[in-house]
């Protein structure tokens, strides 16, 4: 039996010369936890080509989106970012990940921290009612070099707090953060050092770090992950994964080369 399910391309939208956005057909039996990823792809000179992908919707919508690079020279990404409506594409059917809600001890404040496409699995996640019950905040901190590379500012700050369901739940709870590190914009710098200076926390009126309240998930550039975590770790957080619950979780975005 095939580990994929063959679905079809539904829609393609272009952020940027480097990011786009696409959805799918969803096999009534893919299943998966909000936060995690599959592996995903197309037939390459007969061959699959497949990469992780975290799954950008919510585990009940009908149709399945995901975030992606564009790398002129990848072996993927240049031939995904071709992709047309009616297309086929492969969508692995095991998806798994540890950024997902059980593997977080319970807090008062949820940390959504991503750069680039590490976006992606936070939109999952932040459309799971779920999320809000665990958590009083949710903060969705996105970093990006450009304002442009910011994607899916409005749907988070237009479209999701006018959600039928959890338009409330959103509109109360969840607060977004982009920050810029390569040009002007309103909120400016590297999370790490938003974190460290207290500055993030003081701009969204919430106290400074603290083991006994705040959860932090990652997910992003290597270095990122990287310094993130030796910042948790120095401050005595410990890291979660399946099986054992702690206060933060990580998981690197896919970045081809
Ligand atoms: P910077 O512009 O200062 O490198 P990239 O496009 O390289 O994946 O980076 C996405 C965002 O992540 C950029 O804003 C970048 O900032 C930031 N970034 C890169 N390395 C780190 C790090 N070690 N800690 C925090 N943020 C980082």
């Amino acid at each position: 039996m095939s580990k994929y399910n063959e679905e079809r391309v539904l829609s393609v939208h272009h952020w940027t010369d480097t990011l786009f956005s696409f959805r799918t057909t969803r096999d009534p039996s893919f299943r998966f936890r909000n936060g995690e990823f599959t592996m995903i792809g197309i037939e390459v000179e007969g061959r699959p080509l497949l990469r992780a992908y975290s799954v950008v919707s919510a585990n009940y919508e009908e149709e399945l989106e995901f975030f992606s690079i564009k790398v002129p020279n990848g072996p993927l990404t240049s031939k995904l970012q071709h992709l047309k409506v009616g297309d086929p594409i492969m969508i692995g059917k095991k998806p798994t990940g540890t950024l997902v809600l059980d593997n977080l001890l319970p807090g008062r404040h949820l940390y959504l921290l991503g750069t680039g496409t590490g976006l992606a699995p936070f939109l999952s996640i932040i459309k799971d009612p779920e999320t809000y019950d665990r958590f009083e905040k949710v903060v969705l901190v996105h970093g990006c070099r450009q304002v442009q590379e910011l994607a899916y500012g409005e749907t988070i700050t237009e479209t999701l707090p006018k959600h039928e369901f959890l338009g409330e739940m959103i509109a109360n709870q969840l607060i977004y953060y982009p920050t810029v590190t390569r040009e002007p914009f309103r909120n400016r710098g590297r999370i790490t050092d938003l974190m460290v200076s207290g500055k993030l926390f003081e701009d969204i009126g919430l106290p400074s770090m603290s083991i006994e309240n705040d959860r932090f998930m990652l997910c992003g550039s290597p270095e990122m992950i990287k310094d993130t975590r030796e910042m948790l770790t120095g401050l005595g957080y410990e890291e979660g994964n399946h099986g054992e619950a702690a206060h933060y979780v990580i998981e690197k975005a896919f970045v081809e080369k």
